[in-house]
């Protein structure tokens, strides 16, 4: 194993298995043109589309989104920028105890340490985080480093235009739950919201690493771009077996997170994902976490619920949820405890 630290090295049962390359044939690829459309119907038809994807698979693409190709270019160009800095250089804005966003190369996944290099950048500023036990409101603003100049630029440029997607994505939901367009919007006021730059680098150990360990994403709903290289792993519903998605140009991958399982009342849930690494490319994603105000109380939307269908969770805070998380070391606190 060489220099490799073993706290890399993942259990045998979670390992990739050598060479697999099952792709995603299944894993919806949405056209979202009908959003520019004034048509009803065409909507209608886009919404039942992205809740069967929801429903079956909690992860699809969406093409003819909206989103210039240039905020992309822009974002990914700084992104390769920052991480080709020495550690030394990365290592001035840390993430640390005083900062929750930032640098940071120790990432943990379920106790096993990702192969990755991260940069969290807040999307509303200053985001307030509050375990309401707790008298202490954190605030996070981001650091931003001197190189590249641009960081700030690209990522603010881009964050704009996630929004746009990504309050478009959740309306869709809305009305394929047969909820009110905007009836999620309102828990996006004070948001949460990150965006998260990823930087898998070359891994010598690519079959018994990860870039990142089996997950799923506790947020709203997450935006991702992949680079061309490819390394999502998606855990198929109907059979658990692991499903490369296929980079697909200027496509976005989107997923529910737990909070959607919640509010859904498990209709769409959140799946288990990783990320594969490679022994001679290195890859880029960027992921952007949509997520409500820290003050929100999650549980299932009472229109979802009734005597047939009665609620499966129990509300809990998402601003607690954040800063047990966020704030000492990585604790999480899994949807699965606040199951009924
Ligand atoms: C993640 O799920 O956290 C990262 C996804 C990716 O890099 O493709
Ligand atoms: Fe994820």
């Amino acid at each position: 194993m060489g220099e490799v630290d073993p706290a890399f090295i993942q259990a045998l049962e979670h390992r990739p298995k050598p060479g697999q390359t099952i792709e995603a044939k299944g894993i919806p690829l949405i056209d979202l043109s009908p959003l520019e459309s004034n048509s009803r119907t065409a909507l209608e038809i886009l919404a039942t589309e992205i809740g069967d994807a929801c429903e079956n698979w909690g992860f699809f693409q969406v093409i003819n989104h909206g989103v210039p190709l240039e905020a992309r270019q822009k974002i990914d160009l700084v992104s390769r920028e920052f991480f080709a800095l020495p550690k030394e250089e990365k290592r001035k804005v840390s993430r640390d105890e005083v900062n929750p966003t930032g640098y940071y190369d120790t990432e943990h996944t379920k106790n096993v340490r990702d192969w990755k290099e991260v940069f969290d950048v807040t999307v509303q500023v200053p985001t307030v985080i509050h375990d309401p036990d707790d008298k202490e409101m954190k605030e996070m603003i981001n650091q931003w480093p001197g190189n590249p100049p641009e960081m700030r630029s690209a990522c603010e440029e881009y964050a704009a235009e996630m929004q746009k997607l990504a309050f478009n994505l959740l309306e869709l939901i809305a009305l394929s739950l047969g909820l009110k367009k905007d009836r999620l919007n309102g828990f996006f006021k004070d948001q949460t919201t990150f965006i998260r730059l990823n930087y898998y680098p070359p891994c010598p150990i690519p079959d018994l690493a990860l870039g990142v360990g089996r997950h799923k994403d506790a947020g709203a709903l997450t935006i991702l771009a992949q680079d061309e290289v490819g390394g999502l792993q998606v855990k198929r519903k109907t059979d658990g077996e692991w499903i490369l998605v296929k980079p697909t140009p200027d496509a976005y991958i989107i997923n529910v997170g737990d909070i959607i399982q919640v509010w859904s009342n498990e209709k769409y849930q959140s799946v288990e994902h990783r990320v594969k690494v490679n022994s001679e490319k290195e890859r880029f994603s960027i992921p952007f976490f949509f997520n409500p105000a820290f003050y929100t109380m999650v549980e299932p939307l009472e229109e979802l619920v009734n005597e047939q269908n009665p609620s499966k969770y129990k509300p809990y805070s998402w601003g607690k949820f954040l800063s047990t998380r966020k704030l000492s070391n990585y604790k999480k606190l899994d949807v699965e405890n606040i199951q009924i």
